[in-house]
Order: C-alpha cells, then sequence, then structure tokens
C-alpha cells in the first residue's frame, strides 16, 4: 500500500512512507545510538547542543530525518562538512531533514536547538510546587523530534546517551540508568537497550528522592516526596508481581518521577524513570492502577513495541490487561473485575460518542494525513484489553500465560505491526477466535468477555433505583466502587446533584477523580455556584483526562464561552496537547 505526504510539500514526488507519522525510510539505513549533549537553558526555554547519530552501516546518498522546529547550525561526519536541507513541511509529521551524503559515513554530528518545542514543558517556579522552574519531556507519540532530529519512528529502535548541563541547583532525570555528574559538572545518562524514540524522556527542577525498595526509587518535588512516597510504597512488590506474570525485568531498575501538575497524563512508560502525575497522589493509596499500567508497558510497550500509532492498541490493548493481571495477583479478582467494569463503562460512552461524530472505532485504520493526538481515544485501550482477555478466555489462563510468555520472548526489543500479531496468535493459538471484527470491525463484537460480581450488580441497581431516591452508602465504597456507581447514574438535575455529593461526598474529596466526575456532573446539572471550584481545579489540573469532561459538561450545558475563558487563562499551564483536545470538544455539537 502506497501512503502520501498531505500538506505543504516544495518537493515535485509524493513521498512513500511506512510510518504514515515519519519521514523515516529505513531503506536509507537505520540509526543505531544517539549521543545527546545539551545545554538545558531555563530561561530561553531550550535546549543548546549536539546529536550524533550512529548508523547501523555506512551508507551514502540522502537519509531523512524527522524534525519539528529545530534551528540546524550544521551537520558534519568524521571527515567534515555534510550538506542538508529541510525543505519538506507537514503540519501533522513536521519538517523533513534531508541529509545528503557524499562518501560512506555512519556517523552524523548535528549542531542544532530546540524551537517552541511541542515535546517539552517549560515551567515557571509559580507552576511547580517549590520555588525553581522546571522543565520535562513527552516524545510518545511524535514528539522526540522537537527534541533532536532523530528518525522517530518505533521501527528505528536505538540506543542513547547524553551529557546534560544544567543549573547547578536543578537535577536532571532521564528515561536511562541514573544520571552520572561527571568532573565538569555535567550530568551523563546511558541508555544501553535499543528503545523507540518516543521513548526519549527528560526532565529537570528541583527534585528529592526515596529508596522504596532495591531496584525502585521515588523522585519528585521536596514538597510531595514523603507523600508520594508513601502513595506508592507497594511499588516493589508490585514489580516482583509483574516478574512472576510476565518474565524477568530486563531495564534494571524501576525508578519513577512524581511530576508538577501540568503533566498533561496520568502516566507515562518512559523507561527505567516512568513519569507520574501528582493527582495519583491521593492519600488513600486508590489510584495507584496507573503505576501497575507503566509498569506493565516494561514488558508490552516497551519491550514489544507498536511499529506506529496504527498499532498502538498493541502498546495500550496489551498493558490494561497485563495491568489487571498485576491487580488481580496483588489486590484480588474483585479489584481487577472492577477495573474492568469501569473501562467498559467508559468503552461504550466513547464508542457511543465516535461512532456519532463518524470516527473509526476499530483497533487499526490508516492514520495517513490524521494526528495521531486526535485518535487518541480509550478504543485502543479497553477494546484491546477485551481481545486480549477474549483470547485469553478461549484457550484457558495456563494456555495463555505460555502464550505471553512466547509472544514477550519472540518480539522483545522489536516493534511489530497488527499483522506479526496476528500471525503470531494462529501459529501458536490456531483459530481459536475470529480477529477480524475485533481489529476492523466497528464497536465490540457480540460474545466479548463480560465483567461483573456481586458488588457491581448491586451498585449498579441501586444507580437504576436513583429515581426511587435509593442512595449509596459512602463509607462502604471503594473509589472505583464509586467511579463505578456514577458511571451508571443517569443525567442528574441540581437538586439530585447536590444529594449526590451528600452521599457520596465528592466535592470535598481529595481524590482528584471524583473531584473531576463531580465538577463535570455539577455542570452538567447548572448547578450554581461551583464555577469557582471549576477554574480551581482547572487551574491546578493538567491531566487531559480530568479535565476533558469538564468542558464537555459545560458544552452539554450551553456555557461555551466559561470553557472558552477557562481554556484561555491556562494556555501557558497546560500542555500542547490538552489544549487541543480541549478545544476540539469545545467545537462539538452539546448533545455529547
Ligand atoms: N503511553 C500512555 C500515554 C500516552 C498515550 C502518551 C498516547 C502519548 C500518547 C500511558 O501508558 C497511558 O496509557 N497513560 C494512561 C494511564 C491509564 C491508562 C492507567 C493515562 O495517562 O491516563
Ligand atoms: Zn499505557
Amino acid at each position: 500500500e502506497m501512503r502520501f505526504v498531505t500538506g505543504v510539500q516544495t518537493c515535485a514526488l509524493p513521498i512513500l512512507r511506512i510510518d504514515p507519522h515519519s519521514y523515516a525510510d529505513l531503506d536509507q539505513g537505520t540509526t543505531r545510538h544517539v549521543e545527546l549533549e545539551w545545554v538545558v537553558d531555563m530561561e530561553a526555554r531550550r535546549l543548546t547542543g549536539v546529536a550524533t547519530l550512529t548508523l547501523h552501516a555506512a551508507g551514502t546518498g540522502p537519509l531523512d530525518l524527522d524534525s519539528s522546529d529545530l534551528h540546524i547550525e550544521s551537520v558534519e561526519d568524521d571527515v567534515g562538512p555534510v550538506q542538508w536541507t529541510s525543505d519538506v513541511s507537514d503540519d501533522i509529521v513536521g519538517t523533513r531533514l534531508r541529509v545528503h551524503r557524499e562518501r560512506p559515513t555512519d556517523t552524523l554530528r548535528i549542531r542544532y536547538h530546540t524551537g517552541d518545542a511541542s515535546g517539552l514543558m517549560w515551567l515557571e517556579a509559580a507552576q511547580t510546587s517549590g520555588t525553581t522552574p522546571f522543565v520535562l519531556s513527552q516524545c510518545q507519540p511524535i514528539q522526540a523530534r522537537s527534541l533532536a532530529p532523530l528518525q522517530d519512528t518505533p521501527r528505528a529502535r536505538m540506543t542513547y546517551s547524553a551529557t546534560l548541563t544544567v543549573p547547578p541547583s536543578l537535577t536532571a532525570v532521564m528515561s536511562a540508568a541514573p544520571g552520572v555528574v561527571q568532573a565538569d559538572g555535567r550530568v551523563r545518562f546511558e541508555m544501553p537497550q535499543p528503545i523507540p524514540p518516543y521513548l526519549l524522556a527528560l526532565a529537570v527542577g528541583e527534585l528529592d528522592s526515596r529508596d522504596l525498595g532495591p531496584r525502585t526509587r521515588v523522585f519528585a518535588e521536596p514538597a510531595v516526596i514523603e507523600a508520594a512516597a508513601w502513595e506508592f510504597a507497594d511499588v516493589e512488590r508490585m514489580l516482583e508481581t509483574a516478574e512472576e506474570l510476565f518474565g524477568p525485568y530486563a531495564w534494571e531498575r524501576f525508578d519513577f518521577i512524581v511530576l508538577p501538575a501540568s503533566f498533561p497524563l496520568g502516566g507515562m512508560e518512559n523507561p527505567r524513570m516512568t513519569f507520574l502525575t501528582p493527582t495519583l497522589v491521593a492519600g488513600d493509596r486508590s489510584l495507584v492502577g496507573v503505576l501497575a499500567h507503566e509498569l506493565a508497558h516494561s514488558w508490552t510497550g516497551n519491550l514489544v513495541t507498536n511499529a506506529d500509532n496504527e498499532h498502538f492498541w498493541l502498546n495500550e490493548g496489551w498493558t490494561v490487561y497485563a495491568e489487571r493481571r498485576i491487580l488481580e495477583a496483588l489486590y484480588g479478582t474483585e479489584r481487577a473485575t472492577q477495573a474492568a467494569a469501569l473501562g467498559r463503562q467508559h468503552l461504550d460512552g466513547v464508542i457511543a460518542s465516535r461512532h456519532a461524530a463518524g470516527d473509526s472505532t476499530a483497533l487499526t485504520y490508516s492514520q495517513t494525513g490524521l494526528h495521531p493526538d486526535d485518535e487518541f481515544s480509550q478504543v485502543p485501550y479497553e477494546k484491546g484489553f477485551l481481545l486480549v482477555t477474549a483470547l485469553e478466555q478461549a484457550v484457558g489462563r495456563d494456555a495463555f500465560d505460555a502464550f505471553i510468555a512466547s509472544y514477550i520472548q519472540t518480539f522483545r526489543f522489536q516493534s511489530i505491526d497488527t499483522q506479526t500479531f496476528v500471525d503470531f496468535v494462529a501459529d501458536k493459538l490456531g483459530p481459536v477466535l475470529d480477529l477480524d471484527p475485533w481489529l476492523h470491525g466497528q464497536g465490540v463484537p457480540e460474545g466479548a468477555p463480560v465483567f461483573t460480581s456481586e458488588r457491581l450488580v448491586q451498585l449498579h441497581d441501586l444507580a437504576g433505583r436513583w429515581n426511587e431516591g435509593a442512595r449509596p452508602a459512602s463509607d462502604e465504597m471503594s473509589v472505583t466502587e464509586k467511579l463505578y456507581y456514577l458511571s451508571c447514574l443517569p443525567v442528574l438535575g441540581a437538586d439530585d446533584v447536590e444529594a449526590l455529593d451528600e452521599a457520596l461526598g465528592l466535592r470535598l474529596s481529595k481524590n482528584a477523580e471524583l473531584r473531576s466526575v463531580w465538577l463535570s456532573c455539577a455542570a452538567r446539572a447548572h448547578l450554581a455556584g461551583e464555577d469557582d471550584a471549576i477554574r480551581d481545579f482547572v487551574g491546578t489540573v493538567g491531566r487531559t483526562k480530568l479535565l476533558v469532561p469538564i468542558v464537555r459538561s459545560l458544552v452539554a450545558a450551553e456555557r461555551r464561552p466559561f470553557a472558552s475563558a477557562l481554556i484561555d487563562a491556562n494556555q501557558e499551564r497546560l500542555h500542547g496537547s490538552t489544549v487541543r483536545s480541549l478545544t476540539r470538544w469545545l467545537g462539538t455539537a452539546s448533545s455529547a
């Protein structure tokens, strides 16, 4: 199948690509290692330095790299200067940096500095819980190219090393072995295992850290470190449990960092340094599922990697499955079942709204010309999870555990596509399940696994009898149970919403997930007096998933101007992808 770049382009011929979101052409050569030398300039808000790419083999002719708003100063090989052009540009894919190799070379030294990097968030002290500025990266799916010129496709796995100059009072962490301070004061990092470029990661700020076990350490701003260490105290046990399920941990250490609130995600599986939102620090360990999820990516995602964003479900569907296996092993079947049931509730809502908008709910489809951020949804997560579970149920737990082990063993340190998965299933398991409706069909196929329990049936019934005056007893409910119960409720009016808060204590909850649901219920019900709370929440939380429901409710309540003003007021502290998705919801019909 041929794919062509859409958008601005000054060369006459269309460009053939295997990854719809990258200019990389692996027939020209493949990166083996990237050596980064960066001065992290917190004032100018840029990285200045050198990226040295080493290829697997020496070659001549063009080498196409991805870049996004990079200012290239020079390109050299071992002998001298090398010609380069950046004359092809696309709104989604970025700018093609074509290096013209006239003599055989396997080394390219590119001197450059970053521009308005979509992969970096530069925060002022006021946007942290401390007194110094902070910078953090988010490279998945296609932002690594805004940090350095790279073959930014997961198919081009690379090792990396980095030498950083950072302000003396600040600490740097990367998705690599722990940094080592050199005699010259610079910090050196090594990632000796080949990773997809989207796992390149960096954070610099005032950081403290605590060991939680022999292989695990938490980093956070000083004001947060104690609470973070308490919240995630189970992590070493989690790591051991995951190893029992999925085989030896391949990355030596599992350290993680709790970031300032602007971080747009729940978590990001940067190898050896998972990134987490501070909204997980709820004081009751109720949201550690996200940590289990990022840990599970150490096998599904970081070892076995999606070949490009069209196969994203291979990362996330498998990881949601693995996450729930960890939860089951650590906390019991009921907790895992409840997580799956809540996931199904969300999936059904997402499928309905995507169908209404004419968007695909297949697990894999062509994304040529589409921005990966716009394609992001719960579908690859929850429908992917259901597919993996359907396979497990088709062959039984024991046979499936053996399949998981051979899947990971066979494809470790490889980037694979959906067809490779399909062939592997056929080979190892035979025709146990018709994968087509799962992969290419819309919605959830008939016969999909169902998750229920006595407790879930009770909660579902209780929610169904809201209008008859049935009310839940808050002190007997876990956070997941509350979220599940809330997801079963009909849309409520203002008086009912007040009663709901009385029953569940949502308004003053320390749990940001519950507060997000509360504020979105309140907004949808036109509850007077909650605008300040909404302003405060949107002004302090950066996690997209918690902000979207509030904006959607404001749209449903015909309060687009208020929602729009909220987004504007927080442009500076929110991530570009967050602003992008909130703004998209602002533009949708109010039936949402
Ligand atoms: N890898 C994802 C985050 C991501 C996805 C970043 C797509 C950029 C593009 C991460 O593992 C993730 O899924 N995070 C979830 C956690 C949840 C599913 C437990 C999140 O942030 O909400
Ligand atoms: Zn994930």
